[in-house]
C-alpha cells in the first residue's frame, strides 16, 4: 500500500493501476476507521482492481462551534487497517492541499442539504459536497463507497453527481452496528460509559417502529412521536428530529403508501455527543 499525501504523487499512484486497465474503487473517510469504513474497503476491494482510501478530516464541513479541533485521529493505526484490507492507495491530504490559498469554489445541493441535518448544521453538505466532488475529481474513481448510516449525505451526494454528471457509480453499503444496535461512528467515543449504554436506544426505537408498519401502522406522525417517546424513556439531552421520509428527496411522507420505502432518520443528543441513525423499511 502506498501512502500519499500530495496530488501529484497521488495521481503517479493512479496512473500505475491505470496503466493495467484496473478499475478504481474509492473509499473517501475523515479516519479514525472503524468496521463501518472497513466494510466499504472490503466491499470496495471486491469490486475493482486497486481500491483508494482517502482520510481526510475535512473543515468545510464542521460550523466552527462544532467538534473539528477534537476530532478523533490515528493515522498510524488507520495506515494498519487499510493494508491488512487490501488497500492499494492511501490518501492523506494536508487542508492546504485540499484548500489552497484563494479556494473559494464551493458546491451546493440546494432543497436535499437543508432538510434534517442542514436545518441543525446549515453549512455541512456544503462542506461534505465541495471535498467529495474534489476529491472525485482528484481520484477519478469508477465507483464510490458511502455507508448508509449517512443517509442524507447519501442522498446529496446522489443528487451531486446526477445534477452535475460526475461519471462515477456510488454504491451504498448497509449501517454496521455494535452488538446491541448502536451505529459504529467514529463519535462514539465521545460518549461517557453513562451514554454508551443509554445510546442503543436509537436502533431499538427504530427497529419498534419497523415493526409497528410491518403490524399496519400507515400514520408516519404517530411513528415518529413513538419513536421520540422511547429515545427520551432514555433522557437524552435532545431528539433533533425522528421523521419519516421519502428515502430519494427527504421529502416529509404523511401516509405510509403501500408497497413504498420510506426512510425514518433520527439525530439525537447525549450530552455534547450528537447521534445519528437511520432505517429504510418497504410498507407491505
Ligand atoms: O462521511 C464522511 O466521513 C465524510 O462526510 C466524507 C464523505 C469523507 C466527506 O468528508
Amino acid at each position: 500500500m502506498l501512502i500519499v499525501s500530495t496530488v501529484p504523487e497521488l495521481h503517479r499512484a493512479l496512473a500505475d493501476h491505470r496503466a493495467v486497465g484496473r478499475s478504481v474503487g474509492f473509499v473517501p473517510t475523515m479516519g479514525f476507521l472503524h468496521e463501518g469504513h472497513l466494510s466499504l474497503v472490503r466491499r470496495a476491494r471486491q469490486e475493482n482492481g486497486a481500491v483508494v482510501v482517502s482520510i481526510f478530516v475535512n473543515p468545510a464541513q464542521f460550523a466552527p462551534t462544532e467538534d473539528l479541533d477534537r476530532y478523533p485521529r490515528d493515522v498510524e493505526r488507520d495506515s494498519a487497517l487499510c493494508r491488512a484490507e487490501g488497500c492499494d492507495i492511501l490518501f492523506v491530504p494536508k487542508p492546504e492541499e485540499m484548500y489552497p490559498d484563494g479556494f473559494s469554489t464551493y458546491v451546493s445541493v440546494e432543497g436535499l442539504s437543508s432538510r434534517l441535518e442542514g436545518t441543525f448544521r446549515p453549512t455541512h453538505f456544503r462542506g461534505v459536497a465541495t471535498v467529495v466532488l474534489k476529491l472525485f475529481l482528484l481520484v477519478r474513481p469508477d465507483r464510490a463507497y458511502f455507508g448508509q448510516k449517512d443517509a442524507q449525505q447519501c442522498a446529496v451526494i446522489a443528487a451531486m453527481v446526477r445534477d452535475l454528471a460526475v461519471p462515477v457509480r456510488l454504491v451504498v453499503v448497509p449501517t454496521v452496528r455494535e452488538s446491541d444496535g448502536l451505529a459504529m461512528s467514529s463519535r462514539n467515543v465521545y460518549l461517557s460509559p453513562d451514554e454508551r449504554k443509554r445510546a442503543p436506544v436509537l436502533y431499538r426505537a427504530l427497529s419498534r417502529a419497523a415493526e409497528r408498519i410491518a403490524a399496519g401502522e400507515r400514520d408516519a406522525a404517530r411513528l415518529s412521536a413513538g419513536i421520540t417517546a422511547a429515545i427520551m424513556e432514555q433522557s437524552p439531552s435532545a431528539v433533533d428530529y425522528a421523521a419519516v421520509v421519502d428515502p430519494l428527496t427527504l421529502e416529509p411522507v404523511d401516509a405510509l403508501a403501500p408497497g413504498s420505502d420510506v426512510l425514518i432518520p433520527v439525530a439525537v443528543r447525549f450530552g455534547t455527543t450528537r447521534l445519528i441513525d437511520n432505517i429504510i423499511v418497504r410498507v407491505p
